[in-house]
């Protein structure tokens, strides 16, 4: 088992890329059952998710639309409960459909603080598609309609994730050896 440092912290391999692609297969055809003929409108939000979202979304069979958000997250290895917009929002969502793409629910403390600025534009619909998931963290209640995986309370990185700036291009998900 090949174990990386990433700045002072060691992890070691905790999902591979194959199971990974596998996953987002698995998402991708559902949401292509479920939402034909409805031209969804995908909200990514990074900057975790860019990977994730741009695996899914090249999976994605029909019409569909995709736009990126940015919110404060992470800082280090714990949640900040910090959460600023930085790249509003340009789409009118109206009626849209709308599937949010977020790389990892963990307290959901992000999207308890952002799904209600897009319900306020009045959504036909508002589902969540996350790749990671974490149940033991959680301070508010976020229901994960499109779930990857749900994993332990334990800090990860690969895949999009970082820990503070690095890991992001790691193919796998790594999780911290305590
Ligand atoms: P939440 O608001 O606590 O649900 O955190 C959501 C955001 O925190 C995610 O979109 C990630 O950017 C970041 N995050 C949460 N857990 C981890 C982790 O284990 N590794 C890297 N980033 C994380």
């Amino acid at each position: 088992m090949q174990t990386i440092m990433v700045h002072d912290k060691l992890f070691q391999p905790y999902l591979s890329a194959a199971v990974i692609d596998e996953k987002v297969s698995a998402i991708a055809n559902q949401i292509n059952k479920d939402y034909e003929g409805k031209h969804p409108l995908f909200i990514a939000i990074l900057n975790g998710s860019f990977i994730f979202a741009s695996d899914l979304f090249k999976k994605i069979s029909i019409e569909a639309e995709i736009c990126f958000i940015k919110l404060a997250s992470y800082k280090g290895t714990k949640s900040t409960g910090q959460v600023i917009t930085a790249i509003g929002l340009d789409t009118d969502l109206f009626n849209r459909h709308v599937i949010i793409i977020e790389d990892i629910v963990d307290t959901g403390k992000t999207l308890h603080e952002f799904l209600p600025q897009l319900h306020h534009q009045h959504p036909a619909s508002l589902k969540i598609a996350a790749l990671l998931h974490k149940p033991a963290a959680t301070v508010h209640h976020i229901h994960v309609d499109y779930s990857g995986f749900s994993i332990p309370n334990k800090f990860v990185v690969g895949y999009g994730l970082d820990y503070s700036g690095l890991g992001r291009n790691i193919p796998e998900i790594y999780e911290l050896v305590d």
